[in-house]
């Protein structure tokens, strides 16, 4: 039996009600907040993410599906969407015809990671951009965003993490102290660590290793060594996130494993998901656009993985209640190609009902078996009789009552509401 790829999942029908569900809320919460959604392709040229997210992080080194294409090309499967996100709205010039652009998008993304639980290697995102406003409104506005859809989806038991990476300058002046207490205890570093800090000491800060915490714990902090800029900048945030009621915890060591982010970086966690503890996060990044060698344009978004937020929701929703149980099951001893049986299913299509019918030519006892099994809200008996006679005996599952319609009385019988 060929089997499906390792860290990629089929989203079966018995799931997919919940997924429906969690993408109907972020649908629904990205248009009260002006958000369009922009659809870019599962693939990109290769450079889109060695230019954005950077050399040195993970994602680019060692977790991208890169490939060449038959004309030799390198491709990438997008694995995380801002940078895409950029290159479309440069591309299509939608900054110059808005100066404010609120973007959203929803779909596959692809990572060769060790699958574990909520880390797979096709996973799907969430994430909304708000592009052109340098003020820390716009970063309250994407969090708060994120926060309504949790609890849109009923989760109500998520922290809000919050830091500053500053300016430019700020965090140049932090790397050269880091670097400095860093190199003290180079040696005492996990393995993992003493890579990063040849490449990008900050992400040592982000390692699980218990060793590497325990050093870590007494490391300078980037918020002793942010500008009057960044300070105002992070102050203007916690004050909105305070006045809009939304708790958040400071947490000078956030730093993000995508190098594009300066100033307001965030997540959300959940103690519900384990290790895997992440069920979204973002930032600011200022200087995507002019890294892609557009005008430098201000930006700040986040993305949710939709996998941890099904793996939230799986406890807490009663997926039953998620489910659309048919309207109408039709058992009938009528030939398939019965003209009047044929007319009859029609209409009541027509009338937005969800109706089923058996295709297995199964006795008229069977029908009425599996009527009750998928349980359905009606049984509708067809016979000759009821041809005859021009009409329908409508049988209600629940509790047995049956009566005889008329078929021109059908179209103003509520089926929905039994
Ligand atoms: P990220 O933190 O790399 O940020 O990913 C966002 C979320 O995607 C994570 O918190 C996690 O829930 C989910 N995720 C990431 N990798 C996997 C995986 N292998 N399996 C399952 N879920 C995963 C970004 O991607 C940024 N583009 C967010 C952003 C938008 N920043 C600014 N705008």
């Amino acid at each position: 039996m060929i089997q499906s790829v390792r860290g990629t999942k089929d989203i079966l029908p018995e799931d997919i009600h919940l997924w429906n569900f969690v993408e109907g809320v972020l649908k629904e919460k990205s248009k009260r907040y002006g958000y369009s959604e922009l659809r870019t392709p599962v693939f990109e040229k290769t450079e889109v993410f060695v230019r954005s997210i950077g050399e040195e992080t993970d994602i680019v080194n060692k977790e991208m599906y890169s490939f060449p294409d038959r004309s030799n090309e390198s491709i990438t499967l997008r694995p995380e969407g801002t940078a895409p996100l950029v290159r479309a709205v440069i591309q299509n010039s939608l900054i110059q015809q808005s100066n404010l652009l609120r973007l959203w998008y929803y779909g596959p993304f692809f990572r060769y990671e060790r699958p574990q639980k909520g880390r797979q290697r096709q996973f799907h995102q969430y994430g909304a951009e708000c592009i052109g406003s340098d003020y820390p409104e716009s970063d309250a506005e994407i969090i708060s965003l994120a926060c309504d859809i949790l609890k849109g989806v009923g989760i109500k038991n998520f922290n809000v993490l919050i830091n500053s990476l500053g300016n430019n300058l700020s965090r140049e002046k932090y790397r050269k102290e880091l670097i400095a207490y860093l190199s003290k205890h180079l040696l005492e570093l996990s393995e993992d660590s003493q890579r990063r800090f040849e490449k990008n000491p900050l992400r040592v800060l982000d390692s699980k290793d218990e060793k590497d915490i325990m050093i870590t714990k007494s490391a300078p902090s980037i918020l002793d060594y942010l500008d009057k800029e960044s300070i105002e900048h992070f102050e203007g945030v916690k004050n909105i996130l305070s006045k809009i009621k939304i708790d958040f915890i400071i947490h000078p060591k956030l730093v993000r494993g995508l190098d594009y982010y300066n100033h307001t970086v965030f997540e959300f966690q959940s103690s519900e998901l384990g290790a895997q503890d992440s069920i979204g996060g973002g930032g600011r990044y200022n200087q995507l656009f002019a890294e892609f060698g557009a005008k430098q344009t201000p930006a700040v978004g986040f993305a949710f993985g939709i996998e941890r937020l099904i793996i939230i929701l799986d406890k807490l929703i009663e997926k039953d209640k998620l489910i659309q149980k048919p309207d109408v099951f039709i058992v009938s001893s009528l030939t398939p190609d019965d003209d009047y049986y044929l007319a009859l299913l029609k209409k009541l299509r027509n009338m937005d009902l969800i109706v089923i019918t058996d295709l297995n030519r199964r006795s008229f006892k069977a029908q009425m078996k599996e009527s009750n099994r998928i349980e359905a809200k009606y049984a509708i008996l067809l016979g000759e009789d009821e041809k005859k006679t021009n009409s329908i005996s409508l049988k209600r599952l629940e509790d047995g009552f049956q009566q005889i319609l008329s078929v021109d009385s059908i179209g103003s019988f509520n089926f929905v509401n039994k």
